[in-house]
Protein backbone atom coordinates (compact mmCIF):
# COMPACT_ATOMS: atom_id res chain seq x y z
CA UNK A 1 0.00 0.00 0.00
CA UNK A 2 1.41 3.61 -0.73
CA UNK A 3 2.28 5.78 2.16
CA UNK A 4 2.01 9.13 2.24
CA UNK A 5 3.72 10.34 5.00
CA UNK A 6 6.16 13.06 4.82
CA UNK A 7 9.95 11.95 5.26
CA UNK A 8 11.43 12.67 9.11
CA UNK A 9 13.60 14.76 8.04
CA UNK A 10 11.44 17.34 6.47
CA UNK A 11 8.39 17.60 9.48
CA UNK A 12 8.90 21.37 11.14
CA UNK A 13 9.11 20.84 14.53
CA UNK A 14 8.36 23.63 17.32
CA UNK A 15 11.67 25.91 17.64
CA UNK A 16 13.06 28.47 20.04
CA UNK A 17 10.95 30.82 21.84
CA UNK A 18 12.37 34.39 22.03
CA UNK A 19 10.66 36.21 24.55
CA UNK A 20 10.43 39.74 24.89
CA UNK A 21 12.98 41.56 27.20
CA UNK A 22 11.58 45.21 26.63
CA UNK A 23 8.62 45.12 28.82
CA UNK A 24 6.44 46.59 26.23
CA UNK A 25 2.00 46.07 26.24
CA UNK A 26 2.57 46.23 22.73
CA UNK A 27 3.71 43.12 21.59
CA UNK A 28 3.41 40.78 18.91
CA UNK A 29 4.11 37.08 18.45
CA UNK A 30 5.70 36.40 14.65
CA UNK A 31 6.44 32.34 14.08
CA UNK A 32 9.19 32.19 11.20
CA UNK A 33 10.17 29.04 9.42
CA UNK A 34 14.12 28.47 10.09
CA UNK A 35 15.81 25.92 8.42
CA UNK A 36 20.14 26.10 8.52
CA UNK A 37 21.83 23.73 5.39
CA UNK A 38 24.72 23.62 7.88
CA UNK A 39 22.89 21.67 10.82
CA UNK A 40 21.61 18.21 10.25
CA UNK A 41 18.49 19.36 11.44
CA UNK A 42 14.73 19.52 11.16
CA UNK A 43 13.33 22.63 10.26
CA UNK A 44 11.47 24.76 12.61
CA UNK A 45 9.29 27.31 13.54
CA UNK A 46 11.03 30.22 16.19
CA UNK A 47 8.87 32.38 17.49
CA UNK A 48 9.73 35.91 18.24
CA UNK A 49 7.90 38.54 21.08
CA UNK A 50 8.12 41.77 18.96
CA UNK A 51 7.90 45.29 20.20
CA UNK A 52 5.75 46.91 18.08
CA UNK A 53 5.86 50.33 19.88
CA UNK A 54 9.42 50.83 18.55
CA UNK A 55 8.93 49.19 14.58
CA UNK A 56 7.88 50.10 11.59
CA UNK A 57 4.17 49.03 9.81
CA UNK A 58 5.62 46.81 7.43
CA UNK A 59 6.51 42.76 7.98
CA UNK A 60 10.14 43.81 6.67
CA UNK A 61 10.50 46.28 9.65
CA UNK A 62 9.40 43.19 12.20
CA UNK A 63 12.10 41.18 10.31
CA UNK A 64 14.37 43.57 10.21
CA UNK A 65 13.78 44.56 13.96
CA UNK A 66 14.26 40.97 14.49
CA UNK A 67 17.75 40.69 12.92
CA UNK A 68 19.20 43.45 14.42
CA UNK A 69 17.96 43.09 17.58
CA UNK A 70 16.91 39.62 18.66
CA UNK A 71 18.70 36.91 16.31
CA UNK A 72 21.42 38.40 13.91
CA UNK A 73 21.00 34.36 12.38
CA UNK A 74 17.67 35.54 10.74
CA UNK A 75 18.13 34.88 6.68
CA UNK A 76 16.16 36.37 4.50
CA UNK A 77 16.33 38.78 1.07
CA UNK A 78 15.69 42.22 1.12
CA UNK A 79 17.15 45.27 -1.16
CA UNK A 80 15.17 48.38 -1.79
CA UNK A 81 12.26 48.36 1.08
CA UNK A 82 10.06 49.84 -1.76
CA UNK A 83 8.19 47.02 -3.39
CA UNK A 84 10.64 47.83 -6.36
CA UNK A 85 13.38 44.83 -6.36
CA UNK A 86 11.37 41.93 -5.65
CA UNK A 87 13.73 40.44 -3.55
CA UNK A 88 11.55 40.22 -0.29
CA UNK A 89 9.05 37.97 -1.30
CA UNK A 90 7.66 35.57 0.94
CA UNK A 91 4.57 33.59 2.82
CA UNK A 92 3.05 36.08 5.17
CA UNK A 93 0.18 34.22 7.09
CA UNK A 94 -0.74 32.12 4.15
CA UNK A 95 -0.08 34.85 1.07
CA UNK A 96 2.83 35.30 -0.88
CA UNK A 97 3.90 38.94 -1.23
CA UNK A 98 6.25 41.38 -0.69
CA UNK A 99 7.61 41.73 3.06
CA UNK A 100 8.46 45.47 2.73
CA UNK A 101 4.46 46.78 0.84
CA UNK A 102 2.64 44.38 3.13
CA UNK A 103 1.45 46.18 6.86
CA UNK A 104 1.58 44.00 9.96
CA UNK A 105 -1.31 46.41 11.19
CA UNK A 106 -3.48 44.41 8.49
CA UNK A 107 -2.80 40.65 10.19
CA UNK A 108 -4.66 40.15 13.42
CA UNK A 109 -3.41 37.80 16.37
CA UNK A 110 0.08 36.33 15.46
CA UNK A 111 1.84 36.58 11.81
CA UNK A 112 2.90 33.22 10.14
CA UNK A 113 5.95 33.58 8.27
CA UNK A 114 7.70 31.32 5.57
CA UNK A 115 9.66 31.03 2.39
CA UNK A 116 7.83 31.18 -0.96
CA UNK A 117 6.05 28.02 -1.40
CA UNK A 118 6.95 24.92 -3.62
CA UNK A 119 10.59 25.95 -3.85
CA UNK A 120 13.87 24.35 -2.70
CA UNK A 121 14.95 26.08 0.56
CA UNK A 122 18.02 27.77 0.78
CA UNK A 123 18.37 28.77 4.30
CA UNK A 124 15.29 30.42 6.49
CA UNK A 125 13.23 32.50 3.92
CA UNK A 126 15.46 32.20 1.02
CA UNK A 127 13.95 29.77 -1.30
CA UNK A 128 15.90 28.90 -4.68
CA UNK A 129 14.85 30.50 -7.33
CA UNK A 130 17.33 29.54 -10.00
CA UNK A 131 14.82 27.37 -11.91
CA UNK A 132 12.58 30.52 -12.70
CA UNK A 133 15.41 32.62 -13.64
CA UNK A 134 16.86 29.95 -15.74
CA UNK A 135 13.39 29.93 -17.48
CA UNK A 136 13.66 34.10 -17.44
CA UNK A 137 16.58 33.77 -19.60
CA UNK A 138 15.20 31.12 -22.00
CA UNK A 139 12.59 34.17 -23.55
CA UNK A 140 15.28 36.17 -23.91
CA UNK A 141 14.04 39.36 -22.12
CA UNK A 142 15.94 42.27 -24.44
CA UNK A 143 14.78 44.14 -27.39
CA UNK A 144 15.46 42.15 -30.35
CA UNK A 145 16.30 43.20 -34.11
CA UNK A 146 16.97 41.46 -37.41
CA UNK A 147 19.34 43.87 -38.12
CA UNK A 148 22.15 45.37 -36.29
CA UNK A 149 21.09 48.88 -35.09
CA UNK A 150 22.76 51.97 -33.93
CA UNK A 151 22.55 51.70 -30.01
CA UNK A 152 23.31 54.49 -29.32
CA UNK A 153 20.01 56.39 -30.70
CA UNK A 154 16.94 56.32 -29.09
CA UNK A 155 14.53 53.84 -30.81
CA UNK A 156 11.06 55.64 -30.64
CA UNK A 157 7.76 54.09 -30.06
CA UNK A 158 4.21 56.00 -30.49
CA UNK A 159 2.34 56.64 -27.29
CA UNK A 160 -0.46 54.22 -28.28
CA UNK A 161 2.14 51.43 -28.41
CA UNK A 162 4.20 52.50 -25.86
CA UNK A 163 0.54 51.87 -23.93
CA UNK A 164 0.22 48.35 -24.36
CA UNK A 165 3.10 47.45 -22.10
CA UNK A 166 1.69 49.17 -19.27
CA UNK A 167 0.07 46.68 -16.74
CA UNK A 168 3.94 44.45 -18.19
CA UNK A 169 6.73 46.41 -18.15
CA UNK A 170 5.87 46.92 -14.29
CA UNK A 171 6.44 43.18 -13.31
CA UNK A 172 9.63 43.04 -10.66
CA UNK A 173 10.12 39.23 -10.87
CA UNK A 174 8.86 38.97 -7.29
CA UNK A 175 7.94 35.18 -8.32
CA UNK A 176 4.69 35.64 -5.78
CA UNK A 177 2.51 34.63 -8.75
CA UNK A 178 4.21 31.40 -10.13
CA UNK A 179 5.02 30.20 -6.66
CA UNK A 180 1.33 30.25 -6.23
CA UNK A 181 -0.11 28.56 -9.35
CA UNK A 182 -0.71 24.67 -8.75
CA UNK A 183 0.43 24.13 -12.25
CA UNK A 184 3.78 25.37 -11.26
CA UNK A 185 4.19 23.60 -8.68
CA UNK A 186 3.26 20.41 -10.12
CA UNK A 187 5.39 21.02 -13.46
CA UNK A 188 7.86 23.57 -12.25
CA UNK A 189 10.68 22.26 -14.46
CA UNK A 190 8.63 22.27 -18.02
CA UNK A 191 5.60 25.22 -17.08
CA UNK A 192 6.95 28.46 -17.48
CA UNK A 193 4.41 29.91 -14.97
CA UNK A 194 2.76 33.02 -15.07
CA UNK A 195 6.08 35.14 -14.20
CA UNK A 196 7.96 34.31 -17.24
CA UNK A 197 5.02 33.90 -19.42
CA UNK A 198 3.67 37.91 -18.70
CA UNK A 199 7.10 38.87 -19.06
CA UNK A 200 7.52 36.70 -22.83
CA UNK A 201 3.86 38.81 -23.83
CA UNK A 202 5.83 41.98 -22.42
CA UNK A 203 7.95 41.41 -25.03
CA UNK A 204 6.11 40.12 -27.99
CA UNK A 205 3.80 43.40 -27.16
CA UNK A 206 7.12 45.59 -27.78
CA UNK A 207 6.33 47.18 -30.93
CA UNK A 208 10.25 47.64 -31.13
CA UNK A 209 10.86 44.21 -31.21
CA UNK A 210 10.91 42.01 -34.24
CA UNK A 211 11.09 39.17 -33.17
CA UNK A 212 7.64 38.64 -32.30
CA UNK A 213 7.32 34.75 -34.74
CA UNK A 214 10.02 33.47 -32.82
CA UNK A 215 9.10 34.09 -29.37
CA UNK A 216 5.69 33.32 -29.71
CA UNK A 217 6.89 30.22 -31.04
CA UNK A 218 8.95 29.20 -28.44
CA UNK A 219 6.34 29.72 -25.75
CA UNK A 220 3.52 27.93 -27.87
CA UNK A 221 5.03 24.66 -26.60
CA UNK A 222 2.31 22.41 -24.68
CA UNK A 223 3.47 22.41 -21.34
CA UNK A 224 5.47 25.74 -21.67
CA UNK A 225 2.59 27.67 -22.15
CA UNK A 226 -0.87 25.47 -21.93
CA UNK A 227 -0.11 24.20 -18.44
CA UNK A 228 -1.82 26.70 -17.65
CA UNK A 229 -5.40 26.18 -16.24
CA UNK A 230 -6.78 29.49 -15.79
CA UNK A 231 -6.62 29.15 -11.90
CA UNK A 232 -5.87 32.43 -11.06
CA UNK A 233 -3.75 32.37 -8.22
CA UNK A 234 -1.32 34.18 -9.70
CA UNK A 235 -3.32 37.20 -10.49
CA UNK A 236 -4.60 37.38 -7.05
CA UNK A 237 -1.30 37.03 -5.62
CA UNK A 238 0.51 39.23 -7.24
CA UNK A 239 1.35 42.24 -5.00
CA UNK A 240 1.75 45.09 -7.95
CA UNK A 241 -1.50 44.17 -9.33
CA UNK A 242 -0.68 42.83 -12.08
CA UNK A 243 -2.57 40.51 -14.28
CA UNK A 244 -0.26 37.38 -15.59
CA UNK A 245 -3.26 34.95 -16.23
CA UNK A 246 -5.00 37.64 -18.56
CA UNK A 247 -1.40 37.86 -20.33
CA UNK A 248 -1.43 33.68 -20.62
CA UNK A 249 -4.68 33.97 -22.02
CA UNK A 250 -3.72 36.79 -24.67
CA UNK A 251 -0.60 34.93 -25.73
CA UNK A 252 -3.30 31.68 -26.15
CA UNK A 253 -5.45 33.89 -28.05
CA UNK A 254 -2.77 35.06 -30.55
CA UNK A 255 -1.36 31.77 -30.96
CA UNK A 256 -5.05 30.18 -32.26
CA UNK A 257 -5.22 33.43 -34.38
CA UNK A 258 -1.67 33.28 -35.81
S1 LIG B 1 -4.21 31.26 -14.18
FE1 LIG B 1 -2.69 29.86 -15.01
S2 LIG B 1 -0.77 30.71 -14.36
FE2 LIG B 1 -2.35 31.67 -13.10
S3 LIG B 1 -2.42 30.40 -11.26
FE3 LIG B 1 -3.87 29.65 -12.69
S4 LIG B 1 -2.85 28.00 -13.78
FE4 LIG B 1 -1.32 29.25 -12.79
S1 LIG C 1 3.41 39.36 -12.27
FE1 LIG C 1 3.32 40.25 -10.23
S2 LIG C 1 3.60 38.51 -8.84
FE2 LIG C 1 4.28 37.87 -10.83
S3 LIG C 1 6.46 38.20 -10.81
FE3 LIG C 1 5.49 40.01 -11.74
S4 LIG C 1 5.21 41.42 -10.06
FE4 LIG C 1 5.61 39.43 -9.14
S1 LIG D 1 12.84 44.83 -0.61
FE1 LIG D 1 12.63 45.31 -2.74
S2 LIG D 1 10.58 44.73 -3.16
FE2 LIG D 1 10.74 44.44 -1.04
Amino acid sequence: MAQFNLPENSKVLKGKYFKDITGSINIKKINIYRWNPDQNENPKIDTFEVDLTTCGNKVLDILNKIKNEIDPSLTYRRSCAHGVCGSCAMNVDGINTLSCMKSHKEINGEINIYPLPHLKVIKDLVADLSTLYRQYESIEPWLKTKEKKNWSAEINQSKENRKKLDGLYECIMCACCSTSCPSYWWNEEKYLGPAVLLQAYRWIMDSRDEERKERLKTVADKLKLYGCHTIMNCTNSCPKGLNPAKAISSLKKMLATN
